[in-house]
């Protein structure tokens, strides 16, 4: 299996390209599943997760063909699919590949919109929590289906089509607020959704659902409505820049030091973690080419933070932003609050040096003033990526194994990392 070897230490300089968001793409890749037209999709990242729902797609029976530039060339900017679901030849999700990447189970919502019914494979556990589906379910018996869990799956039927509902979420969550968003476009009548996320992936989603023709008011707040119409259309639409893509190389450089835009980054979907970095001591100034992230001199300061739906400090950064703390001068307290078991990097880092000690939901980060290399591996993306964060200012040489994580989630991460004077390289099988 390959690894990313790290030597430590270089300041970092020059410029990253900030890819589409991977959670913007993936249920962007899913809605087409509600029109016969053809929908062209901009800016999708190249990474195995958006490969793999491809195939997914494919099963039932999408057909999609890819354009663009290769990854590394001038100017790459993710590539054109163009999807399209004229005939959905099979309504079933089975196990085998559901449960390789959760996001697949929300095809739930578009299949029983558009075709009356679905037999989805329950997604299961995963490494950072048990990440339910009670409020998937939720929303779709609001909306007038019928639903029961079978051996493993869920099968929902709406034989006469769905029937606009009222869906009041008790917790905020982006996959049941994309899977009852993506039905209520197509049932009869009005829906409201209330404690809807906010995610900017959701609006993304909301305004390509609109450019097809769908009716929805209340986008980029927590109360959605949604007028349904009879039919979608095609459309054509480009995935929104990364937003925790660009938070990690914002952690990375606050980490090195050094001086990178991160270009195409949009400063409006991580203001809360602009806040929080510039509390750390870093220099962010927004350009009209994306975002400025400096640190020359001074040191890290600590920080502390809590987890929250955005527009709080997101979960998909905790990882990263505990990396950068491992070296601040002083203590720092980082509160997760949205999965119960997302602090698999904290041993990780420990073996960097780090001096971490966890209570609860709670971790206790006391900065230290020297890293130092050593081999480790992750179990999920974001938590591998603190590991570069980290691996980037120890001394010596740092091996990242279960490089798998990081081809889900980070496009083109080491050529990023060596276009600003990384030491970072890709050894495969090894
Ligand atoms: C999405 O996961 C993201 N995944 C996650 O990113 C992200 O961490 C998470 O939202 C929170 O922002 C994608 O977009 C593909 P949730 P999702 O439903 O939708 C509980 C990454 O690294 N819950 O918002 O699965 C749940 O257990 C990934 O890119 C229920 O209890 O998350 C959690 O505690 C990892 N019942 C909370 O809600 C339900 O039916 C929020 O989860 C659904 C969720």
């Amino acid at each position: 299996m390959d690894r990313i070897r790290i030597r430590g230490g270089n300041k970092l300089n020059g410029v990253i390209d900030i890819s589409g968001a991977k959670n913007a793409a993936l249920p962007l890749m899913i809605i087409p599943l509600l029109t016969p037209e053809t929908v062209t999709l901009h800016n999708v990242p190249r990474l195995v997760d958006a490969q793999r729902l491809q195939r997914i797609l494919q099963n039932h029976g999408v057909d999609i063909t890819t354009a663009g530039k290769k990854s590394g060339q001038a100017g790459a900017a993710g590539e054109t699919l163009k999807i399209s679901a004229k005939t959905i030849v099979d309504t079933v999700a089975p196990y085998e590949l559901v449960s390789k990447m959760r996001a697949s189970f929300w095809v739930l919502g578009p299949l029983i919109a558009r075709m009356g019914e679905a037999k989805v494979s329950l997604p299961g556990g995963c490494a950072i929590g048990t990440r339910p589906v009670d409020m998937h379910i939720m929303a779709m018996e609001k909306l007038g289906a019928t639903v029961e869990i079978d051996q493993g799956y869920v099968i929902a039927k709406a034989k006469n089509g769905l029937k606009g509902g009222h869906i009041s979420f008790s917790k905020v969550t982006v996959g049941a607020t994309h899977a009852a968003l993506m039905a209520a476009v197509l049932a009869k009548g009005d829906t409201t959704i209330e404690n809807a996320a906010m995610e900017p992936e959701i609006t993304d989603v909301a305004e390509c659902l609109v450019k097809m023709g769908a009716k929805i008011e209340g986008i980029g707040t927590r109360n959605l409505n949604i007028t349904g119409v009879t039919s979608l259309h095609g459309a054509e639409h480009t995935v929104v820049a990364d937003r925790i893509e660009t938070g990690t190389y914002a952690m990375v450089v606050g980490m090195t030091g050094g001086d990178v835009l991160l270009r195409g980054a949009r400063a409006d979907t991580i203001e809360n973690v602009i806040l929080t970095m510039q509390r750390a001591g870093l220099t962010v100034d927004t350009t009209n080419e994306g975002l400025r992230i400096r640190r020359n001199g001074s040191g890290i300061l600590p920080v502390d933070v809590t987890t929250d739906p955005y527009p709080g400090f997101p979960t998909d950064m905790q990882a990263q932003f505990m990396g950068l703390m491992t070296m601040a001068k002083g203590k720092s307290h980082i509160r997760e609050t949205i999965f119960e078991n997302r602090f698999m990097h904290v041993q990780e880092l420990a073996r960097l040096g780090a001096d971490i000690h966890l209570h609860g939901d709670m971790a206790e980060v006391r900065g230290v003033t020297k890293l130092t290399g050593a081999d480790v591996m992750a179990t999920d993306l974001r938590a591998s990526v603190s590991l570069v964060i980290a691996g980037l200012a120890a001394q010596g040489e740092t091996n990242i194994h279960r490089v798998y994580h990081l081809d889900r989630g980070f496009e083109a991460l080491e050529e990023k990392l060596q276009g600003v004077g990384a030491d970072v390289t890709r050894i495969a099988g090894a």
